[in-house]
Parts: C-alpha cells; sequence; structure tokens
C-alpha cells in the first residue's frame, strides 16, 4: 500500500502543481483513496473546542475546497478533515498558474484566492454525507467573496445555511489571496465581525443546537495583535484558535525559483515561524482558549513540537503534496512512540509542556 500511494505521489509530482492536486481529488472521489494501517489509539484521541476527535492530526482547509472527499480524508486516518474555504457565491479565483511547488524547499506557494464552487453545492454535499449516516469530525471553512459589499455578512451567510451540517466552522481572516480579508483581524473590524458571529449564532443555537466555532489566524501577528485577538475571541465565545494560515513573508533560506511568486508560503520554512506563534497563543491565552497548530508540520517530531507548545490538535497540508497521505499514520505511529518514551498516557497530558 504505502509503495504504491509512494510511487503515485511521486507521479503526480510531475505534472503541474493544480492539475496533480485536481487529479488527487477526483481519484479519491472516485473511492482510490488510501485506508488506514493504524488500529484504534485510545491514547491519542483528543478534545479540543469541544470536539472529540480519534487524533489530533486534522487535515487543513484548502485541500478539499468543495467537500467532496471529506470522507476519503477521514478513512486515510487524519482525525478531523476540514473542508472550503467556502464563499457564499461560486468564485473563480486568481488566474492560473496560482499554485507552485518550491521542492527544494518542501514547501508551497498559492495565491488561488478562494476558487471554489460556492455555498450551495458545498451544503449539498455535506448534507447528503450526513443523511447516509458518515462519522467522522468534519469542518466548514468560511470566507467572503472578493466582490462582496458587505464581507462580514458572508460569513453569517455562510453560517446560516450550513448550521447543523458539519461538525464545526472555521471563520477564515487569514488568507493572504483575497485583498483586504486579513483586516478583518484588526482590532475593530474583528470587534464588528465576532459580535455579528455571536448574535447570529445565539439565534441559530436555539433552533439548530450548539456546533464550534474556530477562528483562523495568520502567522504574521506581532505580540500585541496576539494578545488582543485571544481577549477577543474569549469575549466573543469563540471555541478555539487555528494558528495559522499560510505567511505573506519570504524567509532568506528559500531556493527554489519559485520563492519569488506572490500568494501564501506554506510547507517546511512555514513551520518555525508558525509555531513561534502558536507559542505566543498560549501564553497569551493561558489555557483560556484552545489552540490548534498548524504550518509546516511533516513529522511526528513536528506535530509534537506543535503540541508541546500548547497544540491540542493539529493540522497539515502541504507535507501530503511531498510525502502522500502514508503521513499521517506515520505521524500517529511516531506520536505514540514520543508519548510513551516521554511517559505521557495521553496527548492532553503532553499538551503545553515545551
Ligand atoms: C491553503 N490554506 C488555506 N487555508 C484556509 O483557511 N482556506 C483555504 O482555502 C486555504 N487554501 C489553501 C490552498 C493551498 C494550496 C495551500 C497550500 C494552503 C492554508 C492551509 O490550510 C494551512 O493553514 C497552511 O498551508 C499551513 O499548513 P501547511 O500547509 O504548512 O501544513
Amino acid at each position: 500500500m504505502s509503495v504504491f500511494y509512494k510511487i503515485g505521489t511521486a507521479a503526480l509530482r510531475t505534472l503541474p502543481a493544480e492539475t496533480a492536486h485536481n487529479t488527487t481529488i477526483k481519484a479519491l472521489a472516485a473511492g482510490l483513496g488510501p485506508s488506514p494501517t493504524l488500529a484504534a489509539a485510545p491514547e491519542l484521541a483528543v478534545h479540543v473546542g469541544g470536539l472529540s476527535l480519534p487524533n489530533p492530526v486534522g487535515l487543513a482547509a484548502g485541500f478539499d475546497k468543495n467537500a467532496q472527499v471529506p470522507d476519503a480524508m477521514l478513512r486515510a486516518g487524519f482525525g478531523a478533515a476540514e473542508c472550503g474555504t467556502v464563499t457564499p457565491r461560486p468564485q473563480a479565483g486568481n488566474p492560473k498558474p496560482r499554485l507552485f511547488r518550491l521542492t527544494e524547499d518542501a514547501a508551497v506557494i498559492n495565491r488561488m484566492g478562494f476558487n471554489n464552487g460556492g455555498l450551495e453545492i458545498f451544503a449539498k454535499r455535506l448534507e447528503a454525507r450526513k443523511v447516509k449516516g458518515k462519522g467522522g469530525v468534519v469542518g466548514a471553512n468560511l470566507g467572503a467573496n472578493k466582490d462582496s459589499d458587505d464581507r462580514i455578512n458572508d460569513y453569517i451567510i455562510g453560517l446560516t445555511r450550513l448550521w447543523g451540517t458539519p461538525d464545526y466552522f472555521t471563520i477564515n481572516i487569514s488568507s493572504p489571496n483575497t485583498p483586504g480579508l486579513r483586516a478583518l483581524q484588526g482590532a475593530d473590524e474583528m470587534d464588528q465581525l465576532l459580535s455579528r458571529i455571536a448574535q447570529a449564532r445565539q439565534a441559530l443555537t436555539e433552533t439548530g443546537g450548539h456546533t464550534p466555532v474556530f477562528l483562523k489566524v495568520a502567522p504574521d501577528l506581532d505580540s500585541a495583535q496576539i494578545e488582543r485577538i485571544v481577549e477577543q475571541a474569549l469575549v466573543y465565545q469563540m471555541d478555539a484558535l487555528i494558528v495559522s494560515n499560510t505567511t505573506i513573508a519570504r524567509p532568506d533560506s528559500l531556493m527554489s525559483g519559485h520563492k519569488g511568486e506572490a500568494g501564501g508560503l506554506s510547507g517546511a520554512p512555514l513551520f518555525e515561524a508558525s509555531t513561534k506563534i502558536l507559542s505566543e497563543f498560549h501564553a497569551a491565552s493561558a489555557g483560556r482558549i484552545d489552540l490548534i497548530g498548524v504550518g509546516g508540520i511533516s513529522s511526528g517530531a513536528q506535530a509534537y513540537t506543535k503540541i508541546r507548545a500548547g497544540a491540542k490538535a493539529v493540522q497539515l497540508y502541504s507535507a501530503l503534496v511531498f510525502k502522500g497521505p502514508q503521513l499521517v499514520t506515520d505521524i500517529k505511529r511516531d506520536l505514540q512512540v514520543r508519548l510513551k518514551a516521554d511517559g505521557f498516557s495521553s496527548i492532553s497530558e503532553a499538551v503545553g509542556t515545551a
């Protein structure tokens, strides 16, 4: 199985990045996904943001923008699959090429620009899997249309249309590829955004029950911003913070010819910076809000580092491009070994011990 997927991953890397991605989604949708090779491991089960996950390794947003393959990704061994970003109306995204593999750097630059089929088809797919009784934790990552007159309202439209269908929501205000979107991380804008979300949630919860709502932030934040975001997230009862999205920074270490492309950088060169701000969020929040660590994870050691820096769960995307879906099982196995070596009986005991 693993040899087969290694060959598959290598073959896909000979295609242009976006073609390879679309081919992968088609293969997964056709049922050609991998099956997990690891038995259920109770010590890997975690509670985060009101959710119970069988393991702490989640699929980050952007891989399955249109909710086509969450069950294939759960079958591959992820503890949760986050679909989206979805915007209310369908959107073509930026002109191609807009996705670049930085192979020498084990990194990706993307400026997709929220290409997606819109809320309606996304909702129908998630509803269909629910009707079929599919289990597992599936999230809906919400965004705003580029040409929207009221971007905050786009998040409310997403929550309202989907409420009761996904297991959690992520409010994505940190993609660098929709001009002005990250301004929603500013104090006043965030206050407006989160207060409107809190209001909408109250009404939705009365009729449709409780669903956790997470906030996904950029890695390009200073300490004052981090402290302020934590306090605002607490005031408006966000259930977790996802730290972080891609970065607009370009570390000097980059070697690939694509390093000058505009967009968000992810993968290996994001690991250090995203883990550093995760630690800062951990210090600022002091256990008052759950954290999910994302950015550059491509090994069990790195997943463990995020957990020890304060993450109750982690997510990854870019490393799948280079290592294939076998990576998920490898990371979980490695986490088991590390827990044992450090004398922890569960992931939760290791959280924040760095
Ligand atoms: C992303 N990411 C992303 N995030 C998000 O909230 N909404 C999105 O639509 C996308 N789209 C997207 C496309 C591509 C091609 C990539 C590589 C990434 C960001 C992703 O979820 C994650 O936060 C970062 O990529 C950092 O994690 P990795 O990739 O370094 O593990």
